[in-house]
């Protein structure tokens, strides 16, 4: 065995999801494993998590975590060696994992710093003969994490910050300081303080040994002020500790050989098959290509833009489906647009992993517009079921999409379509340029064959997290 890491973060598949992070932090585990890495995961005991608690078994008691008597209990359950933290003051609730029925929980801050406080007790002190080599925080809520370490002065256990998403930066009002356990020495611009509050995210870039992002072009774009969202110059500061590691995709779940209606790429026979049972299942006859969205209806993935462009890609002969839920303003924008274009546009309002499943393979092209992307998954899924990713150069859907430039396009490596900037215009251009390549059935084949070849997979992802925890520890 190379090492023990301790992964740190809100959310985890398949337990609570709500983005790319928990897809992530689900996979991890395997994958480190396949590299000789002992990995487990911190989550709190949401209450839908509570049900794992009973088999099992308690390994440490806090008496008083933040106002409560917390608990960590450890277990494997469905594959991952997984330590809950059982508090139920912070997490026993109704709702999603940082919001109830009114809104955005009041004690956010709490809630995270605990998590990341018994992470480092835990790092700190080993639990069960268990002692961690390194400490891996996910994103703001376990931004703390390697903050406390150092605020203790432990050393000997290594720690990563991941960012994957710095637009969540875990701010609380400076009176807050001592409830969350931090040391007013370090409340200052090279500390964690941040415009006169406190942002824990700032807290892990500045302490942590390593700071990661999911992918080589965010890790340029968040040292750039359009992309740090205030956090640039903290991170260039660190430039010579950050690396951008891109993520994986889960190649057994998100497989076309394995859906109901299976295909491959040496047998395309049956994604017609599950194109037309998609447009009979939403009412559609599209001639031209039928794109899909799954996505968080939000700016960050440049929803808005849709209703400027998908009136001409429809005059055009395309179609769309759209799978998300967000803003309330986009849900209706995109609403509207389906009653605008009946047989031609659907939406379906919600989050549905099995629908998901079946656009993946029933369409032609999925479109990811977005303003930025630290990775994204879903033009990954796009590549693996030769479902052309129609995405804006950003992030890392710049690092995982060849456009079909004549060049490519000439030199057989094409593997789908990208545009900059993240506007109307160019996104328009990019669908013309869709509905052309669609046209040319001996290009999109072959573009397609390109796109399922193409390695999402986890294999060389887990080696380079694998090399730089080696680094760590030396
Ligand atoms: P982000 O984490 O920023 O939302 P990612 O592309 O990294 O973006 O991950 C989003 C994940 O959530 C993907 O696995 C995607 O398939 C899934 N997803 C998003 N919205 C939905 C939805 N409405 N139904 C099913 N899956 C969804
Ligand atoms: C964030 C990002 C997304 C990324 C995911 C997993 O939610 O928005 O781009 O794929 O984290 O790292």
């Amino acid at each position: 065995m190379q090492g023990r890491v301790l992964s740190v973060a809100s959310e985890c598949v398949p337990f609570i999801k709500t983005g790319g992070l928990a897809d992530v932090v689900g996979a991890l585990p395997a994958a480190m494993a396949t590299q000789g890495w002992d990995m487990r995961v911190l989550l709190p005991a949401y209450r839908p998590l509570r049900k794992y608690l009973a088999d099992m078994e308690p390994v440490w008691t806090e008496h008083d975590l933040f106002g409560g008597a917390a608990t960590v209990y450890f277990g494997l359950q469905d594959g991952v060696s997984l330590m809950l933290l059982d508090a139920p003051h912070l997490y026993d609730r109704e709702g999603g994992p940082y919001s109830g029925p009114y809104g955005d929980f009041w004690d956010n801050p709490q809630r995270f710093a605990a998590l990341s406080w018994m992470a480092a007790r835990l790092a700190q002190e080993g639990v069960g003969g268990w002692r961690p080599d390194v400490v891996h925080a996910h994103d703001w809520q376990a931004g703390l994490t390697p903050a406390y370490l150092r605020y203790a002065g432990v050393w000997d256990v290594k720690s990563v910050m991941t960012v994957h998403n710095i637009a969540f930066q875990g701010w609380a009002d400076a009176g807050l300081l001592q409830t969350l356990r931090l040391p007013v020495s370090e409340f200052h611009p090279g500390g964690f303080e941040y415009y006169g509050n406190l942002s824990s995210l700032k807290a892990g870039l500045v302490t942590a040994d390593w700071i990661t992002t999911v992918s080589p072009t965010y890790a340029r774009e968040l040292m750039r002020p359009e992309f740090g969202m205030g956090l640039q110059g903290v991170i260039a500061a660190r430039a010579a500790q950050v690396s951008g590691i891109l993520n994986g995709v889960d190649t057994d779940v998100w497989s076309p050989g394995r859906e109901e209606i299976s295909y491959g790429p040496g047998k395309m026979a049956g994604k017609a098959k599950a194109r037309e049972a998609l447009c009979q299942e939403f009412g559609l006859t599209v001639p031209g290509p039928l794109a899909i969205v799954v996505s968080r209806l939000t700016d960050q993935k440049g929803i808005d833009l849709l209703p400027d462009v998908i009136p001409d890609f429809v005059a055009a002969g395309g179609g769309l489906i759209v799978l998300g839920s967000g803003d309330f303003a986009l849900e209706g924008a995109v609403q509207a647009l389906a009653d605008a274009h009946p047989g031609r546009v659907a939406v379906k309002i919600g989050y549905s992993e099995p629908l998901s499943h079946r656009m993946f393979s029933g369409a032609d092209a999925v479109l990811v517009p977005s303003r930025f992307e630290p990775c994204g998954l879903t033009q990954m899924y796009g590549l693996r079921y030769g479902t052309l990713p129609v995405v804006a150069s950003t992030g890392g859907l710049a690092d995982t999409v060849i456009h079909a430039s004549p060049a490519a396009l000439a030199a057989g490596v094409a593997t789908g379509i990208s545009f900059h900037p993240t506007d109307a215009l160019a996104f328009g251009q990019a669908l013309a340029q869709l509905v052309g390549l669609y046209a040319d059935q001996k290009l999109w084949v072959n573009t397609q064959k390109n796109a399922m070849k193409h390695p999402v997979g986890w294999e060389t992802s887990a080696a380079a997290y694998a090399a730089l925890y080696q680094r760590l520890i030396g």
